[in-house]
């Protein structure tokens, strides 16, 4: 046999071989050329983690593709063959670990009983080279073991959560880690008792450690006692707590700072910690951008979170060299996606919702792909590598998101998303509990103009960015348009770049974000004949949804901030 007669698939251990031989199906599945084959990959980011808000009733939190995977009924004694199709289609993209249940978690979800199903669920994915997380409750110890407090620095909390490690590594010796939601939105936390969020994650490192578990703290706080300005609260909680946390402990912060939004400049928290490692934490699942009703292909959205210049050591010091951990030499990096499957047969509700968990698990195998190359691969091996079908599917998909942005919250708008579910329009929503929780909080229209003052005469969150940005940031005329109202509150005439007025930019953008859908529905139709009838119908329909619920976006925005434009 001459070195030309084979192709050799090697790795470090059998895990990954297993990536290996999966890049290798992708190569043939795209069809690329293998006659003189010679790859060398690794992850850039070691821990890279599904999160399923799923609950142990089936439902699944901002979930819109049918119910959990996850059969907790019928678990341990029945395993899902779907258990298996999940395992081997995360192992293809490079996936590694999977966090079974909601970041609001039930307690149950710690019982003897329920971690021999968790367990039963690692046995299916061990081979597949993923590891098994949980996300906890932080007053387990009062809910299941009889304790009167959860206080981390009662020494009696410590030795339960000891305890129920040991316990977990004895079932599942793999064991990830925990994910803990604390003092968040009425979760309970350290907070609770005079504690801060250091001792909180530190009796839960101590107790991992050991057996080299991982502890994902979340920094999505939001106490706006702290700050008036909700993107501000985080920073100002955990900056000071650098250097406190336990070499285990990894800060898991959303890549923004309000609440995964069409769009949002990337959370000030990276950069602004260096002793401690964070977690990006991304969501897939499309909350804020349509649900599983709407087309959207997010690569290209994180990609410019990823890329995003901190400044923090100076040029080149992204948001992806911070998670990578290279920027400040940390061993551990992880980055974690809020899951988009469910029990729906094509997965993720929409067929292109597929494309989210592709990109998820391809980028933070190697966040320097483009969103192009990856939505190439995603395309060939899912739809066709005819050309036509190629061409007209990566137009739909990478023009998606700026067409999203355009026809939801333009020019740096956000949370103009009705209450509790979170989809359609809603920008006068004026009738929540706390300031925060209304639409009116974060566009502030009024008749001067529109946008929130975060510059450094108002709430002065350009302050949480390095130099250079939060000089650009915080100067109207050199503040990226994108971001504009985000950090300014713009008189409605302000010209901009375009030579438009602010209020006729405002409609441009909903006409633009409205006429890519148009031209996605036109794309589509042109590729019936093309593509099988099934999906195509499917698509199809959505597509027309799509276009209905951007129209209705720009009639409901335009009409209402229309009132205060006319006014002035
Ligand atoms: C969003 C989302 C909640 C979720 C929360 C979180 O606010 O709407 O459902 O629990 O994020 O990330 O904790």
């Amino acid at each position: 046999m001459t070195p030309n007669n084979y192709i050799l698939v090697t790795a470090n251990s059998a895990t990954a071989v297993l990536t290996g031989t999966f890049h290798f199906l992708r190569l043939l599945q795209t069809h690329q050329d293998i006659s003189a084959l010679d790859i060398t990959s690794r992850p850039r980011i070691r821990h890279r983690i599904l999160a399923h808000w799923d609950n142990l009733d089936g439902s699944i939190e901002r979930g819109y593709a049918g119910r959990s995977l996850w059969n907790w009924d019928e678990l341990p004694n029945k395993i899902d063959a779907r258990y298996h199709d999940y395992a081997r289609a995360c192992a293809s993209i490079g996936i590694n670990g999977t966090c079974l249940n909601n970041v609001n978690a039930n307690a149950k979800s710690l019982t003897t009983e329920y971690l021999e199903k968790t367990a039963a669920l690692a046995d299916v994915f061990r081979p597949y080279g993923i590891r098994v997380y949980l996300s906890l409750a932080f007053s387990a110890p009062i809910r299941l073991g009889g304790s009167d407090t959860s206080d981390p620095r009662d020494p009696a909390v410590a030795a339960w959560w000891k305890q129920k490690v040991d316990e977990i590594y004895r079932l599942i010796p793999d064991f990830g880690g925990f994910q803990v939601k604390a003092n968040s939105e009425g979760q309970p936390g350290p907070q609770d008792y005079g504690a801060n969020h250091d001792d909180g994650a530190n009796i839960l490192a101590d107790a991992l450690a050991p057996y080299g578990g991982m502890l994902l703290w979340r920094a999505f706080v939001y106490d706006t006692s702290v700050d008036a300005d909700r993107a501000k609260c985080a920073n100002k909680e955990f900056v000071p707590l650098d250097g406190k946390f336990r070499s285990n402990v990894l800060v898991q912060t959303k890549n923004s700072p309000i609440d995964f939004q069409p769009r949002e400049p990337f959370h000030p928290l990276f950069g602004a910690m260096k002793q401690t490692p964070l977690a990006l934490e991304l969501q897939i699942t499309q909350e804020y951008l349509g649900q599983s009703k709407h087309l959207v292909y997010l690569g290209g959205m994180w990609k410019e979170i990823l890329d995003s210049d901190t400044y923090a050591k100076g040029p080149g010091s992204t948001v992806a060299r911070i998670v990578d951990g290279s920027l400040y030499d940390h061993s551990i990096s992880c980055i974690i996606g809020v899951a988009n499957t469910g029990s729906d047969r094509n997965w993720c509700g929409h067929h292109f919702s597929q494309a989210n968990w592709y990109a998820f698990g391809r980028l933070a195998w190697d966040y320097g792909l483009s969103a192009e190359a990856i939505a190439d691969e995603w395309i060939r091996m899912t739809w066709s590598n005819d050309p036509r079908v190629l061409d007209a599917i990566k137009t739909m998909m990478l023009g998606s998101w700026e067409a999203c942005i355009n026809y939801m919250t333009p020019l740096g708008l956000h949370h103009m998303m009705r209450e509790h579910h979170h989809y359609g329009p809603d920008p006068g929503f004026n009738a929540a509990p706390r300031p925060d929780w209304n639409n009116v909080y974060y566009h502030r229209a009024d008749a001067k103009g529109i946008g929130f003052d975060r510059s450094s005469a108002g709430s002065n969150a350009v302050s949480q960015y390095h130099s250079p940005l939060r000089e650009q940031f915080d100067d109207i005329n050199t503040c990226s348009e994108k971001f504009l109202l985000w950090f300014h509150h713009v008189p409605w005439d302000h010209r901009l770049q375009s030579g438009r007025t602010l209020w006729e930019e405002l409609r441009h953008r909903y006409d633009v974000g409205i006429a890519f859908v148009e031209q996605m529905r036109n794309l589509w139709q042109s590729l019936q004949a093309r593509l099988d009838p099934e999906r195509h119908a499917h698509v199809s329909r959505r597509l027309e949804q799509q276009l209905e619920n951007a129209r209705l976006w720009r009639e409901v925005c335009i009409k209402y901030f229309g009132r205060f434009e006319l006014s002035k």
